[in-house]
């Protein structure tokens, strides 16, 4: 989604300007093109050959160069930008941005810009906290820029506080959300769930599953970029991800858990649902009494030849319990099989089953599918009988060719009579 997007770098004059190199290097791999602004104070941290390298484009650091090309081009540069990203945003350009001047190439460009603005504050912790300060960013909120809180942690100053410039990963995700607002899921609800339940058998052990949440966690990020609101119903997750930007999550254990966190987001939703994804593994059957303490060694649980029987019931099937549920009826229910044999008749049979709209099948037995990887190979079971069957792709692509195949169907009950 960056690819070809134009995005506008202010770099101002602190200590965190050398990290803006990483976000520079990271967004140019990713297909953006990146002009990159440094504040006059900024070149005294770093250079603007720093970032034309990784930029692979001129870098502009005065507005009144002699060749009066920067003049000349900061009405163009605002009036094309996709987004006008000010990272780190120190205190004085905040405050110059709230009042509207116009001294230098950054603000110049700002006033004529009329994408979105995406501020990442990183200052010492007394500065941002002052009055002015968070006046200023209560300013540009209240005109339309979105921050990216700084975070808590070691400043240059020496000391702990607030005022930390966040992890590149951190500020690409708000980039990546920020320039998805207009998508095709724009105005959306969805509801995904990611990772693996867990069944106790007692207050230190578990039955669980090998999920890592990667595929639930990518179908979250990428409805978030198109523009829905989403809630992401996690499991356990064994992938280290940071907490992801701009979606709402709620953490389950169990698959009873699960089951009355996807029931209450679903059916008793204040603002309706449009569509649910249900990328969990999740556990069909737990442990009918869990042991209240630790089950040990040769106690009473135990039977007379030293072995344990463990009694398993059944838990209720979320998805296809909703298929029969009036309150959930309208929301596009999307499902996944998880599959080591006969792929095709399987996952044929739960999606009639279920009563879903989609199945998306993945042989988790192949090299590179499933659980833990990176990457995924699944085919896509439609209920008119079409099955699709997509190449090894990284996790955010097989996220993304699901979204195009539910935004057809959410148009569609829009049209229905
Ligand atoms: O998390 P990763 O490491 O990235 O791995 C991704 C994945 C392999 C976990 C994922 O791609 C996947 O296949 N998830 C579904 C696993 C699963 O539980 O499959 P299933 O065939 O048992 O269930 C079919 C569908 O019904 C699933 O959408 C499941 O969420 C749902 N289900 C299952 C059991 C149950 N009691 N209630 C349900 O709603």
């Amino acid at each position: 989604m960056l690819k070809d997007k134009r995005i506008v770098l202010g770099v101002c004059g602190g200590i965190a300007a050398y990290k803006a190199a990483d976000l520079v290097s990271k967004l140019q791999q990713a297909g953006a093109l990146v002009d990159v602004i440094l504040t006059e104070r900024a070149t005294e941290f770093v250079t603007p050959l720093t970032f034309a390298a990784l930029s692979h484009r001129r870098v502009y650091a005065n507005l009144w160069e002699p060749s009066g090309e920067a003049a000349a081009r900061h009405i163009e540069l605002g009036q094309s930008a996709d987004l006008l990203l000010v990272a780190p945003a120190t205190a004085n350009t905040l405050a110059r941005l709230a009042q509207g001047m116009a001294d230098d190439m950054l603000t110049a460009v700002a006033l004529a810009c009329p994408a979105p603005l995406l501020l990442a504050p990183a200052m010492e912790s007394h500065m941002y906290a002052h009055a002015a300060t968070q006046a200023n960013l209560r300013t540009l909120v209240e005109r339309g820029a979105t921050i990216v809180p700084p975070e808590t942690g070691h400043l240059a100053s020496g000391e702990v506080g607030v005022g930390r410039f966040p992890e590149t990963a951190t500020l690409l995700a708000y980039v990546r959300r920020v320039l998805g607002r207009g998508g095709d899921l724009a105005g959306r609800r969805v509801v995904v769930t990611a990772g693996g339940t867990q069944e106790p058998l007692d207050p230190v052990r578990y039955i669980g599953n090998r999920s890592s949440g990667l595929m639930g966690f990518a179908l979250a990020e990428e409805a978030r970029d198109r523009g829905a609101e989403v809630l992401l119903i996690a499991g356990a997750t064994t992938a280290t991800e940071p907490e992801p930007v701009g979606i709402e999550l709620r953490r389950v254990g169990t698959t009873l858990e699960l089951r009355a966190a996807v029931r209450a987001a679903v059916r008793e939703a204040v603002v309706g649902v449009d569509a649910l994804v249900m990328a969990a593994a999740v556990a069909d059957y737990r442990v009918e009494q869990p042991a209240a303490q630790k089950i040990k060694k040769g106690s009473a649980a135990e039977n007379a030849d030293g072995s344990l029987t463990l009694r398993l019931v059944t838990n209720p099937d979320i998805l296809a319990e909703l298929a029969t549920d009036e309150r959930a009826a309208g929301v596009v229910r999307v499902g996944f099989a998880a599959e080591t044999t006969e792929v095709a008749k399987n996952a044929a049979s739960k999606l009639e089953r279920k009563q879903l709209d989609l199945l998306v099948a993945n042989d988790v037995a192949k090299a590179g599918s499933g659980f833990g990887t990176e990457t995924n190979e699944v085919a896509i079971f439609h209920r008119d009988g079409r099955v699709e069957q997509l190449a090894l792709l990284p996790k955010a692509e097989v996220a993304a060719a699901i979204w195009d195949r539910v935004v057809p169907l959410l148009r569609a009950r829009e049209t229905r009579p």
